[in-house]
């Protein structure tokens, strides 16, 4: 326990932090498949990944936690797995929401969860309602999400309010899309993680990962610490971000 709160504030004491970090978890199938147990095991095995890393997020103070936790082309997995997964966020909201409303966390889902059954919606709606007010990580659950099928959304919403009068045409610049999508008025990650190796966004925030610095590393989810988290902010620290300019020492070299 001291080494890890140790290692929290070594963290802090080395540079900025992301003030939002994003997470693709991945690997839960093939954690499960080593193991040869069930995939179902592997995100069972995944949620306690997710608790520990909502809790080191917490005690870091980061702004903001998304993460990844179905997409809209997950619905393409056999049905038993796809209402498994649905379960384990119902269980999880119940189980996590006590917890995570002492700490002041804020529950907030992108994704349209309209059309998920009954049980998961109110679940939902009693995490957003419950923690609403509250003033600490804001906690993004991505479920049923997919950054096409957003902007697709946002684009239908602009369109609505240029027909009604409410935007005019030219005023639409790129606030004005980053304010209809599901993260308007949050800073865009500074961060991603993607577990299990892969090396692509799977329909993943795509607008929002515009200049995002990307982490990626074969630890399988439900192998992924807290540890792992921090080895990831370590790196983050030392990268250099310049979203298309110079750094301060290169626009003193007279030599260009
Ligand atoms: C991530 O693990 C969880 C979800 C996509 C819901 P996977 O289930 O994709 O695990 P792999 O990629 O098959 O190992
Ligand atoms: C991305 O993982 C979605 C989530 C983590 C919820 P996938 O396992 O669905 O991505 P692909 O199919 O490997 O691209
Ligand atoms: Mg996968």
């Amino acid at each position: 326990m001291l080494n890890r709160i140790t290692n929290i504030n070594e963290i802090i004491e080395r540079g900025s932090l992301p003030r939002h970090i994003a997470i693709i978890m991945d690997g839960n199938g093939r954690w499960a498949r080593k193991r040869l147990m069930p995939r179902t095991m592997g995100h069972r095995a995944g949620m306690g990944s997710l608790k520990e890393v909502v809790k080191a997020c917490d005690e870091l103070k980061i702004s903001v936690l998304t993460v990844y936790a179905f997409s809209t082309e997950n619905w393409k997995r056999p049905d038993s797995e796809v209402q498994f997964l649905m379960k384990l966020l119902v269980e999880f909201l119940h189980k996590e929401l006590n917890e995570l409303h002492e700490n002041d966390v804020r529950i907030k889902i992108i994704g349209d969860y309209s059309v998920l059954n009954q049980e998961c919606q109110d679940e939902i709606r009693r995490a957003l309602a419950t923690t609403c007010n509250n003033q600490g990580l804001l906690f993004n659950i991505a479920l049923n999400y997919g950054a096409r099928a957003e902007m697709v959304e946002a684009i239908k919403k602009i369109v609505d309010g240029v027909i009604s009068g409410e935007i005019s045409r030219d005023s639409i610049c790129e606030n004005t899309v980053a304010s209809f999508l599901y993260t308007g008025g949050v800073p865009d990650p500074d961060l991603l993680i993607r577990t299990a190796g892969e090396l692509r966004l799977s329909n993943f925030l795509l607008w929002q990962l515009a200049y995002t610095e990307l982490w990626v590393t074969t630890r399988l989810w439900p192998d992924f610490t807290r540890e792992d988290l921090f080895a990831a902010i370590r790196d983050y620290q030392q990268r250099d971000r310049r979203f298309g300019a110079l750094t301060d020492l290169e626009k003193d070299d007279k030599s260009v």
